[in-house]
């Protein structure tokens, strides 16, 4: 028998993953580093990634006003690291220096790569015609860098409060899908 969900519990379901982390960097103030998993792929070449930026996010201000941010994929065991990073504000935190990141200098935007993470994206702001209705901006991947070291590294998804799944096992279907 089926039971009712409560709707605000359906994000727990349709968050696919996997948690990533936000840096940008505004004029001459600090680089700054949010959690984010309400993300997707829009399209292939150039990728093109939507994802929403709740207004009240110190991070909200930097990506519209500079129109340039990073992706960074951390690896899962970063999982404590990426939650600290969500429950906290880099209005009165240093993030990077608080949560121990190595920032590293991006080739096509001012915010900084995290040196700890799986793959980091550098984007700028292709759209941002939803942002005042829906805080959803597409971005567009402009360079995408790898950290060899962590290529066996699994990534963490969402469920909801402080819960997440780990990247596990891997099963390979025939498929005329890229
Ligand atoms: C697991 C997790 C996922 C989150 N996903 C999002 C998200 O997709 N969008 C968003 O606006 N905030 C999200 N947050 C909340 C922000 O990371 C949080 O509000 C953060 O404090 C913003 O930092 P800032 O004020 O320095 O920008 C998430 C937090 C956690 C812990």
């Amino acid at each position: 028998m089926l039971t009712t969900l409560p709707l605000e519990r359906v994000y727990q379901f349709i968050e696919p993953g996997p948690v990533v982390l936000l840096t940008t960097q505004a004029g001459g103030a600090k680089p700054n580093v949010m959690t984010m998993s309400w993300h997707m792929m829009v399209d292939f070449e150039p990728p093109l990634v939507a994802c929403v930026v709740g207004a009240g996010n110190h991070s909200f201000a930097a990506l519209r006003k500079t129109r340039q941010c990073v992706i960074a994929i951390p690896p899962s065991t970063m999982a404590k690291t990426v939650t600290g990073i969500g429950n906290c504000t880099g209005r009165d935190t240093d993030k990077f220096a608080s949560f121990n990141l190595t920032p590293l200098p991006a080739g096509h935007v001012v915010a900084p790569l995290i040196g700890e993470c799986v793959v980091n994206l550098e984007c700028l702001v292709r759209d941002a015609h939803l942002v005042n209705r829906y805080n959803m901006f597409i971005l567009e991947c402009v360079q995408a860098w790898q950290n060899p070291e962590l290529d066996d590294a699994r990534t963490i998804h969402h469920q909801g409060y402080g819960r997440f799944a780990v990247d596990g096992k891997i099963i390979e279907i025939k498929s005329k899908m890229r």
